[in-house]
């Protein structure tokens, strides 16, 4: 089939919209339509070319949603008419790492996923003949998309799929962050620093789990009163330097440090401050930040010594298939306000807008509507 899709053509360059010619799905394949997309910081870091594994031309976009169109052979955990949230982190449910609960990152489809080929080694887009990747397993920017059904999550019919989308990734991310990696326990005290899609999803988390003292810290105010809205008790504006950030955490927890300290910033001397701020004897410092290639964290060993531990979260520890739906489904019980996270709804021409938008830090996402 011929349908619109935004590829990366080079590097440093806007994304170019035009007509590729999209195969059908093959063994374990679903032919899904999107009908939302986020713009996510990983899709502008690829298309900047500074991630040193992207590659060219390729379709971005990873926080889709959709309806499945049609299902290829052997599939038997979708059918047509299904509503989908895209995973680039997928769950096979077969491999060790899927078996065990310590973690989510599933080892089916790593090499192919992360070369941009479907898991047979071969692509289902192209353009006059010419094979184009796909990006993340995902592709999310285009009318519509081939997916293998390991990485395609189910969820509740009543989900609009313009919010759905936000679980793909960014909301997701943040949210499991505390719930499944840090495993914020009812009571405790958690610092979450930095107030964009991924930051705030870590204060609603935490505020799910019962926190009973969630502090926030950002450059920005307005974001800050975003963190407010979805359940931060405490809000603290830094300085870009961080400067005082670490003592003001020690002052407000009688200078033990917090239970809980999530970093959503990307930056490597605020994941510093994430360890720093972590209480003595058991504080667990949680890494959701993408940090630039060759980049490095400082800690001093005493402060682990003391009993304080990192951990790195990859989609916040999200089992894909069987935990997206489950948060999907707490938002339509209303316990997540999506609608608020949305501020500027683009079409599939715009999506580079949608770029200049995430650079100006104008809005928390923007998502692409396919009408
Ligand atoms: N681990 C994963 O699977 C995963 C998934 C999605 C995104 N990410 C990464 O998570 C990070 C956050 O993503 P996002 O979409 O929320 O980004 P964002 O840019 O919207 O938010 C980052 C926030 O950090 C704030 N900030 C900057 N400097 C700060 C400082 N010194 N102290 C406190 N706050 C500061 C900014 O003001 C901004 O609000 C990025 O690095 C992104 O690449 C990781
Ligand atoms: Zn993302
Ligand atoms: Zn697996």
């Amino acid at each position: 089939m011929r349908m619109r899709a935004a590829v990366l053509e080079e590097f440093g360059q806007p994304l170019v919209v035009q007509e590729l010619d999209l195969e059908e799905p093959k063994q374990g394949e679903v032919l899904v339509r999107l009908v939302a997309c986020g713009v996510c910081h990983t899709d502008m870091y690829t298309a900047s070319g500074v991630d040193p594994s992207g590659y060219a031309p390729a379709v971005l976009g990873h926080e889709g949603a959709g309806v499945v169109e049609a299902i290829g052979e052997g599939v038997d955990s979708l059918q047509v008419g299904d509503h989908v949230v895209t995973l680039f982190s997928p769950q096979c449910r077969e491999c060790v790492h899927c078996e065990s609960p310590k973690t989510n990152i599933c080892l089916a489809i790593r090499d192919q996923q992360g070369r941009g080929y479907l898991p047979d080694q071969t692509t289902r887009l192209s353009r006059n003949g010419e094979p184009i990747r796909h990006f993340m397993g995902t592709s999310t920017f285009a009318e519509y998309t081939v997916m293998p059904q390991i990485a395609l999550a189910k969820v509740s019919p009543e989900a609009p799929l313009d919010r759905a989308c936000l679980f793909a990734c960014g909301l997701a991310t943040g949210l499991g962050a505390a719930m499944y990696t840090a495993k914020v326990e009812e009571g405790s005290t958690v610092v979450v620093f930095g107030a964009g899609m991924v930051g705030l999803g870590a204060v609603a988390g935490a505020r799910l789990q019962g926190a009973e003292r969630i502090v926030c810290v950002d450059l920005s105010q307005e974001r800050l009163e975003m963190a407010r809205h979805h359940g931060a008790t405490d809000v603290m504006l830094a300085g870009a330097g961080g400067d005082g950030v670490v003592e003001a955490i020690l002052e407000m927890t009688g200078g033990f440090g917090a239970d809980y300290t999530i970093e959503a910033t990307g930056l490597v001397d605020v994941m510093r401050q994430a360890v720093e701020s972590a209480r003595m004897g058991w504080g667990l410092a949680t890494m959701c930040g993408v940090a630039g290639k060759g980049e490095t964290v400082e800690i001093v060993p005493r402060l682990l010594i003391t009993g304080r531990r990192v951990a790195g979260s990859s989609f916040g520890g999200v089992k894909g298939r069987d935990q997206v739906p489950q948060l999907v489904q707490r938002y339509l019980d209303g316990e997540i306000d999506v609608d608020g996270f949305i501020s500027h709804r683009i079409t599939l021409d715009e999506v580079n807008k949608g770029f200049d938008l995430m650079h100006a830090q104008d809005g928390i996402r923007s998502v692409i509507d396919f009408g």
